[in-house]
């Protein structure tokens, strides 16, 4: 079984710690984050030089992205031979790390969503050009312990990624809300019109997660001809719909990111 050490443990590490635990998927984990003094089962520490030799040779990087400047050169200090580096920060290249470590090993960039918190994420991850189909496999088993995995080999895609997944939990969010404030402006009481919003939002997300159909099938399944549905869809799908929206919303995204990367 994989032993890790995990560095930064706040949401993102933090899920993915519980995800290990549960999932039985992490043999020894050890814990580097200066915020977190006790854990249970597992060993923690308040910075890299407190960890004892030798190190994991799998290694999660789980700060903020503006940290990493400051973690990367005790990594690098201590790495050892055949080292697996696998990073959860938004934005930061495999050419960085690999920058960074100054010596050959194996580099996996990931992109896990919040949803990761309750085991229901889906992480995104893309391969350096040294990482073995073993490497691949170990990467794939600490990610699915917080939901689905899937994997790009081209890592500009990655900016869509961010896009679509990473962000896209605060879409969802707004969509309840769209809908929240929509009912309220046909009349409908505030406690009432934020409740029907949150539970038609995720009641019909886990029915389209649960239902072997794809979302159109769903989607005209409940709708009749010239009924209440129909009505609304006619705005929703008409010019200018929900499908130009997002896709507006996503390309908006993945520019920022493609400009953050730029620096
Ligand atoms: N949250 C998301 O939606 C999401 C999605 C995809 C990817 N990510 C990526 O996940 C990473 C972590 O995000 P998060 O939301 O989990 O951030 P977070 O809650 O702030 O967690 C980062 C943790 O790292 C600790 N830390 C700071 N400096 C450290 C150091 N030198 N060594 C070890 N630990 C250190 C922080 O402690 P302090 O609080 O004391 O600074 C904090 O506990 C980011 O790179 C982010 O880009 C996040």
């Amino acid at each position: 079984m994989t032993d890790v050490l995990l560095i930064g443990c706040g949401r993102m590490g933090g899920a993915l710690l519980k995800g290990w635990r549960e999932s039985g998927a992490v043999g020894r984990a050890i814990v580097v984050d200066p915020a977190l003094p006790i854990l249970n089962g597992a060993q923690v520490v308040a910075s890299l030089s407190d960890v004892a030799a030798p190190l994991p040779t799998t290694i999660l990087l789980a700060v903020k992205p503006q940290m990493l400047d400051q973690v990367m050169p005790g990594l690098a200090e201590r790495l050892r031979d055949g080292a697996l580096v696998i990073s959860i920060a938004a934005g930061k290249p495999i050419a960085y790390f690999a920058s960074r470590l100054g010596k050959p090993a194996a580099i996996i960039r990931t992109m896990p969503n919040t949803p990761a918190a309750i085991g229901r994420g889906i992480t995104v991850c893309c391969a350096g050009p040294s990482v073995t189909a073993a490497e691949r496999d170990v990467a794939d088993r600490l990610m699915k312990a917080v939901g689905e995995v899937a994997w790009v080999e081209d890592e500009a895609l990655m900016h869509a990624v961010t896009a679509v997944s990473g962000s896209g939990p605060a879409y969802v969010f707004h969509l309840i809300e769209a809908l929240r404030d929509a009912a309220l402006a046909a009349g409908l009481p505030p406690d009432l019109a934020a409740k029907l919003a949150r539970a038609t939002v995720t009641g019909a997300g886990e029915l389209a997660r649960q239902s072997p159909d794809a979302p159109d099938k769903l989607r005209i399944d409940v709708t009749s001809p010239g009924g209440t549905t129909a009505a609304a869809l006619a705005v929703l799908m008409g010019e200018k719909g929900l499908t130009d929206l997002m896709t507006r919303a996503v390309a908006a995204a993945t520019a920022r990111s493609e400009e953050l990367a730029k620096g």
